[in-house]
């Protein structure tokens, strides 16, 4: 004999001695009838096929919707779809230890989602869809690394999604959520172990907040189904339900697109106040149709700028589109734009302090680091300006007209006739060349930023070919720029704010401006960099005027 069959054979006995020497103390059999018929104890069963069927007298894996692995006498699937059970489920189904399938669609079932189904460890399929469920999700259904598909969409789950639900399922592929009273963000970091994520379903909740954007690193969601055919992948969309508004309510809703109704016109077409039928007042954007190149990717591209949710951006609230219409429908700012903030009337032009306009422009800053760093799929502005930065009741700034470039444009085009822009804030390549990029939006923020705080327009009638805006504030930069704010009121009825020039916080205002407005693009600086060198001007400039106010030492 060699002498390595005896090992094997010695190692083969000596397993089988362990297992047989320390029997289990429960018959995994016995704990799985003792499941299935507390789960049948628990339910309605108005048809009686539970009664009629699950009977003694048979073997369980005999049961109607019950199969069992062959060797071992143990439950691998339960599957009782589109049968009335009529309760709740029994937590003894989490006893079930060898299910891989569990199947509840449309099982008139209601109460909670057991924890115990966390403990099946071995499911790769769980649907409870088109139940009435209520309750949270389970943390604990974290627990089934091996699921593919989780499916709890249409009944009536609330609270929040459970932010580590996902993080072990390596192999889930299919998640739908869609139809339930689930609210609060989407976890950021829910998408981030889930390379095999094909199918995301989570319209028709009451979702808010961004879209992760680990949701783009998803190589195998399948974008390019588009909703509407009913192998729905996730439209992103419809985390929030897609629902289009119809061109008669835009008509009843802008009395016939009446003059009166409209609040301003820009190179796309006309904005209109309206109020829709639910009562609430709002923009609606009418796209020009001679834009030929707008008609093509309409759809595709609202999706994209729909998803879009921050503070600072105006929210797009609805699309309607047919053959020969396009509109956008869009969140009401009633107090106006930065333009008349800066140069209105002296009714609408306000004092505006070194703090103010730093705010407004942080603010605007945030909402450019979003869609240029943020947003699942990068947007960029292409016509930042100051009549494009609105405020709400609050005088909160929101950024207006984002990614209209995209609706102009198809996806292969990077340039166009009608791209947007405007003369005095278009990057010189953008200008030229119709070359968009994150830069040339820094360059346009770069000129507003200048803008806010010398209070000179980069048109005003002082400037041409021989001096821009920025070679101004250039020139004056860093010692005389007393000299370029002079125009502005920033001094005015504010006795703090000449700290702002003294102790070097508008010069670093300044040197931010102009190193954004650099000529070249590789100079500037993103958008992500301008967020981090505002709130720490601003967080020094309130501890300087805190401390300042505060000591008996501040004389001005
Ligand atoms: C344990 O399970 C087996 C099936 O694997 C079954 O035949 C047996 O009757 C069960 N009960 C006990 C007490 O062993
Ligand atoms: C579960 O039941 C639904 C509804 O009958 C059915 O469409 C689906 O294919 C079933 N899934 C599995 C894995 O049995
Ligand atoms: C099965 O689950 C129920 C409820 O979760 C529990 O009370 C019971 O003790 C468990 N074990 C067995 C062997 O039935
Ligand atoms: C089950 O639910 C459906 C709708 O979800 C309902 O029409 C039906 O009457 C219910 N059946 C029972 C037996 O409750
Ligand atoms: C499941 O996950 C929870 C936390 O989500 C954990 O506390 C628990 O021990 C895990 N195991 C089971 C069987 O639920
Ligand atoms: C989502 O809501 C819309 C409108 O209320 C409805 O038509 C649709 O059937 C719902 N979808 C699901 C899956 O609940
Ligand atoms: C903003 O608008 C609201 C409502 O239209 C108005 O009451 C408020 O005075 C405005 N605030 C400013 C600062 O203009």
């Amino acid at each position: 004999m060699s002498s390595r069959i005896p090992m094997i054979i010695f190692l083969l006995l000596l397993l089988s001695a362990v297992s047989y020497s320390s029997p289990s103390p429960t018959n995994g059999s016995d704990t799985d009838l003792a499941a299935l018929l507390a789960f049948k104890a628990q339910l309605a069963d108005p048809l009686r096929v539970l009664a009629t069927n699950w009977t003694p007298g048979t073997s369980f894996c005999h049961w109607f919707g019950v199969s069992c692995s062959r060797r071992r006498q143990r439950v691998t699937a339960l599957s009782l779809p589109e049968l009335p059970l009529v309760g709740s489920i029994a937590p003894h189904v989490g006893n079930l230890s060898f299910l891989s399938i569990l199947n509840f669609t449309y099982a008139n079932l209601t109460g909670s989602i057991p924890v115990q189904l966390g403990r099946l460890h071995r499911l790769r399929y769980l649907s409870l869809g088109g139940n009435s469920l209520s309750n949270d999700i389970p943390a604990a259904l974290g627990n089934l690394t091996r699921l593919e598909s989780l499916i709890l969409a249409s009944n009536q789950l609330s609270g929040q999604i459970p932010p580590e639900m996902l993080v072990h399922m390596h192999n889930l592929r299919k998640i739908s959520l869609i139809g339930n009273d689930l609210s609060g963000q989407i976890p950021p970091g829910l998408f981030n172990n889930t390379p095999s994520l094909m199918i995301i379903q989570f319209g028709n909740n009451s979702l808010s907040g961004p879209i992760p954007h680990s949701i783009a690193s998803l190589s195998k969601l399948e974008k390019k189904i588009k909703s509407g055919e009913d192998k729905a992948y996730v439209d992103p969309t419809d985390v929030v339900g897609h629902q289009r508004v119809s061109y008669h309510e835009l008509v009843r809703a802008t009395n016939s697109f009446s003059e009166e109704n409209i609040l301003g016109s820009g190179s796309f077409g006309k904005v209109f106040k309206g109020q829709i039928s639910s009562g609430l007042v709002v923009a609606i954007k009418v796209i020009d149709m001679q834009l030929e190149r707008a008609i093509q990717s309409f759809d595709a591209e609202c999706r994209v700028l729909r998803m879009a949710r921050h503070r600072n951006l105006i929210r797009i609230l609805n699309t309607c589109s047919n053959l020969d219409f396009r509109a956008l429908v869009l969140q009401y700012m009633p107090n106006g734009s930065l333009e008349m903030l800066l140069h209105g009337s002296e009714s609408t032009r306000m004092r505006l302090g070194f703090l103010e306009r730093l705010g407004i422009m942080l603010d605007v800053s945030m909402a450019m680091d979003y869609l240029h760093h943020e947003h699942y799929e990068l947007v960029l502005h292409c016509d930042l300006k100051p009549s494009n930065v609105l405020f709400d009741e609050e005088m909160t700034a929101h950024v207006a007209d984002f990614g209209i470039a995209r609706l102009l444009l198809d996806g292969n085009s990077m340039t166009s006739v009608s791209m947007p822009g405007t003369v005095g804030y278009m990057a010189p390549e953008y200008g030229l060349l119709g070359k968009a990029s994150r830069e040339s939006d820094v360059f346009s923020y770069g000129i507003m930023l200048l803008e806010v705080f010398t209070g000179r327009r980069p048109t005003d009638s002082m400037f041409g070919a021989e001096l821009t805006l920025r070679q101004w504030v250039q020139w004056a930069f860093p010692t005389d720029l007393h000299q370029v704010v002079g125009g502005s009121q920033l001094f005015q009825g504010s006795s703090l704010s000449s700290c702002s020039l003294d102790d070097g916080f508008l010069a670093s205002v300044f040197e931010l401006g102009l190193l954004c407005s650099s000529e070249s693009p590789e100079e500037r600086i993103t958008m992500r960099d301008v967020v981090v060198t505002l709130k720490k001007i601003k967080a020094e400039y309130i501890k300087r005027i805190t401390t300042t106010t505060s000591g008996s030492t501040h004389t001005n």
